[in-house]
C-alpha cells in the first residue's frame, strides 16, 4: 500500500538529481537490454501505471513497449477519461494506482512540481515522462544513447540545441545529460527563445545559427511550442524559417559526421526541412527506437528489479 511517510521508490524527476555515474550506468544498462531482447518474466506482482495528462505518442508507447519487453503489466490511465476530470488530485489518483499494485508511476504533467510531489510522497518509483517546461529526463537519456551509439563517447563533441529552448523540457534535460557526458552545448535560436543567461555553467548561447554551423557534431532540433507561447511569437514563421530552419544548405556546412536529432513531434517545413528529416544524417527514428531500452532500464530501477544493484541508489 501507499504510504505518505515511507517513501522508498527509485525516482527520476530530473537528471540533476542523479548521483555521478548513474547516467552512464543507466545508458550502459540500456545497451545491455537492447542486445538481450529476451523478455524477462517479472517475479513480482508489481505493475507500471502510465498517467499522462498531456498528449504523447513516443514516450507513452515506448514505455508500454518497455513494459511488454520486461514482462511487467501496465495500467494506462488517460487523464481525459479518468476521475481527474471530476477533480480528484493527481496524488489521490497515484495512491489509487498504488493500491491496485503499481510499483512504478510514469507521469507526464503540465506542472513539473506535481511530479516532484508524487516522487516525494509515493512509495512507488516515479518516472517523469515530461514535466512542464522543466524536465524530460528519459528523452535526454535516449538522445544520449543515440549519440553514444554513433561516437562511443561524447567527450569533446559539440552539440547544438536549436529552436524554442525557452519552452522545451527536452532542451533542459539534454543540457544536463550532454554536459555530464563531456560534450559542449550551444543553444541556438532567436532572442525570444534563447535568453542570454541562466543556463547551466558552460552552456553557450547564439542567435546567429549560420555563424557556427561548422563547429557542430550534432544538433537537436526543437519544435516551436505555440501552445506554451503566450501572446504569440515575435518573429513571423517565415522569418524563423529563414534564420533557423535546419535545411540541406545549412546541413552541408556542418561537419561530415553531423547527426540530426529531433525529439518529435516535428513541424516539417518549419524547424526542419523534409530533406533533412528524412535524410542520411537523420537519427530521428533511432531516437524513437532507443526509447525502449532506455525506459526498460529506468523501469527496472523504479520497480526495484535492477540487476546491477551497485548503481541502484535510491533517493
Ligand atoms: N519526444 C516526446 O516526448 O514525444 P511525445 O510527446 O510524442 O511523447
Amino acid at each position: 500500500m501507499s504510504s505518505l511517510t515511507d517513501a522508498s521508490g527509485w525516482n527520476l524527476v530530473e537528471l540533476a538529481d542523479l548521483q555521478p555515474g548513474e547516467i552512464t550506468a543507466i545508458l550502459e544498462r540500456a545497451a545491455e537490454l537492447r542486445e538481450s531482447p529476451v523478455t524477462q518474466q517479472s517475479n513480482s506482482e508489481k505493475s507500471v501505471a502510465l498517467l499522462f495528462s498531456e498528449p504523447s505518442t513516443r514516450t507513452s508507447l515506448s514505455f508500454q513497449v518497455a513494459c511488454q519487453r520486461l514482462g511487467v503489466p501496465f495500467l494506462e490511465l488517460p487523464a481525459e477519461t479518468s476521475s481527474l476530470k471530476k477533480g480528484e488530485t493527481l496524488l489521490d489518483t497515484a495512491q489509487v494506482l498504488e493500491a491496485l499494485g503499481a510499483g512504478a508511476l510514469v507521469v507526464r504533467d503540465r506542472d513539473d512540481a506535481v511530479i516532484r510531489n508524487l516522487a516525494d510522497r509515493c512509495q512507488a518509483g516515479v518516472l517523469n515522462a515530461g514535466g512542464g517546461t522543466r524536465a524530460h529526463p528519459s528523452q535526454a537519456l535516449l538522445d544520449s544513447r543515440v549519440l553514444l551509439d554513433e561516437w562511443g563517447s561524447l567527450e569533446g563533441r559539440c552539440i547544438g540545441i536549436l529552436g524554442d529552448v525557452a519552452h522545451s523540457r527536452v532542451a533542459r534535460s539534454d543540457m544536463v545529460a550532454f554536459t555530464a557526458l563531456g560534450a559542449r552545448v550551444i543553444l541556438f535560436g532567436p532572442e525570444e527563445f534563447v535568453s542570454e543567461g541562466g543556463w547551466l555553467p558552460g552552456v553557450e548561447t547564439c542567435h546567429d545559427f549560420d555563424s557556427r554551423l561548422s563547429e557542430l557534431d550534432a544538433i537537436q532540433v526543437l519544435r516551436i511550442q505555440h501552445e506554451r507561447i503566450e501572446g504569440g511569437m515575435a518573429l513571423s514563421v517565415q522569418e524563423y524559417v529563414d534564420r533557423f530552419q535546419l535545411n540541406e544548405d545549412r546541413l552541408a556546412r556542418c561537419g561530415p559526421e553531423m547527426c540530426v536529432l529531433h525529439p518529435g513531434p516535428m513541424n516539417r517545413g518549419v524547424e526542419i526541412s523534409d530533406a533533412v528529416a528524412d535524410g542520411p544524417q537523420s537519427r530521428i527514428l533511432q531516437q524513437v527506437a532507443a526509447g525502449v531500452p532506455v525506459r526498460m532500464a529506468l523501469l527496472e530501477r523504479a520497480l526495484g528489479n535492477q540487476r546491477d544493484s551497485g548503481h541502484g541508489d535510491r533517493h
